[in-house]
């Protein structure tokens, strides 16, 4: 994968990401909201991989979503870190998958390629280009109530 790492707002990118994958959470009766973005967030980031990133991320989250659940992106920044949440109230990830699904092919369950499509390489992708921008991905989630998905990135440093 190629990378052309440049300052970006990664509020802004995140709005964008949003907009992008807007049909998709349609199709699925999701509502995404995206009301506690903090504004003028810097990063240093590939726009294009970035937005890559984040609808591997929101695809999750809404397919694994019921009709008229909500989906929300949150954007806090704190001791030198933006911290990007993905939140869903989904079914869950068993405690047991929590580290399998970042490896490539993984799905927790074998109707889950049948049933809402894909190949198990979305969270193995997004893994790759969170670690190409000194990111950290990680998940928290209660079987049943839902899932959160963070990536902590390095804010730029003066900003
Ligand atoms: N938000 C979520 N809620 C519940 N399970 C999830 C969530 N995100 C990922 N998973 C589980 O992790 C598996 C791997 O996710 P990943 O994005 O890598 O693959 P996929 O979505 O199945 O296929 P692809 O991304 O290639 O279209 C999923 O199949 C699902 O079992
Ligand atoms: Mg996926």
């Amino acid at each position: 994968m190629k990378f052309n790492l440049q300052v970006i707002d990664l509020s802004a990118a995140l709005n964008h990401s949003i907009e992008t994958n807007q049909s998709y959470a349609d199709s699925y009766s999701v509502e995404i909201f995206a009301d506690s973005i903090e504004p003028n967030v810097k990063i240093s980031a590939d726009p294009a991989r970035l937005d890559q990133l984040m609808a591997n991320l929101l695809s999750n989250a809404i397919k694994f979503s019921k009709e008229g659940d909500k989906v929300q992106i949150d954007l806090t920044t704190k001791t030198g870190r933006a911290i990007v949440a993905v939140t869903d109230h989904g079914r869950g990830i068993p405690q047991k998958d929590k580290l399998r699904i970042f490896e490539r092919f993984q799905q927790v369950d074998s109707s889950d390629k049948r049933e809402r499509g894909g190949t198990g390489l979305g969270l193995s992708i997004a893994k790759a280009i969170a670690e190409a921008h000194q990111a950290e991905l990680t998940v928290e989630s209660v079987l049943g109530k839902g899932s959160t998905f963070y990536i902590s990135f390095p804010l730029i440093v003066g900003s």
